[in-house]
C-alpha cells in the first residue's frame, strides 16, 4: 500500500482517471465507457481529462472531445443538483419561452449550459418536451412543468 497523503490532491485527481484507464486496459475501442465512468467519478469530463485520455489511448485530443459533444449525456463543466431545461421550441418561444429564459440566465446569473456560483441549478435549452399545447415549458430534473411564466419560474425555484 502506498500513502495517497503525500501525493496531494492533483496528484489524487489523477489517480483515478489513471485507475479507469488501467481498468479499460487503455485501449481505444473502450472509450465510451472510459467515458462513462470519468463521467462517473469526476461529474464532468474537462479539458485535462480529455488530454490525458487522448495521450494514454494514442488517439487525438479531437476524437475524445468529439464523441464527448455528441452524446448529451456527457458534460466538460461541472453540473448542478438539479438540470433546468428551458424549451425553445417553436410553440414555447412565440408564447414566452424566450423571455422565460432570459429571467432565467437574470435570476440564476448563469448562460446556457453553466451552473449556478451554489452549484445548486445548471441550465440548459431544450428543443420540444413535449407539451406544446401548454407552452411555454420548462423541466426541472425529470418533471416537466407548463404554462410558465416568470413569477411561476420564481416560485419553482425557491421550492428547491
Ligand atoms: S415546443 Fe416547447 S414543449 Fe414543444
Amino acid at each position: 500500500m502506498h500513502s495517497h497523503q503525500v501525493s496531494g490532491i492533483e496528484n489524487n485527481k489523477y489517480s483515478v482517471l489513471s485507475n479507469i484507464l488501467d481498468l479499460y486496459e487503455n485501449r481505444k475501442e473502450n472509450l465510451i465507457q472510459i467515458l462513462h465512468a470519468v463521467q462517473n467519478a469526476y461529474g464532468c469530463i474537462p479539458l485535462d481529462l480529455q488530454q490525458t485520455i487522448a495521450v494514454r489511448l494514442g488517439i487525438p485530443l479531437s476524437k475524445v472531445s468529439g464523441v464527448i459533444s455528441f452524446y448529451s449525456f456527457f458534460s466538460t463543466k461541472p453540473r448542478g443538483q438539479h438540470t433546468i431545461r428551458i424549451c425553445m421550441g417553436t410553440a414555447c418561444y412565440v408564447r414566452g419561452g424566450k423571455k422565460l429564459l432570459e429571467h432565467l440566465m437574470n435570476t440564476l446569473d448563469v448562460e446556457p449550459g453553466d451552473t449556478t456560483a451554489d452549484g445548486k441549478f445548471t441550465l440548459e435549452v431544450a428543443r420540444c418536451i413535449g407539451s406544446c399545447g401548454l407552452a411555454p415549458a420548462i423541466m426541472i430534473d425529470d418533471v416537466v412543468y407548463k404554462q410558465m411564466t416568470p413569477v411561476k419560474v420564481n416560485e419553482l425555484l425557491s421550492n428547491f
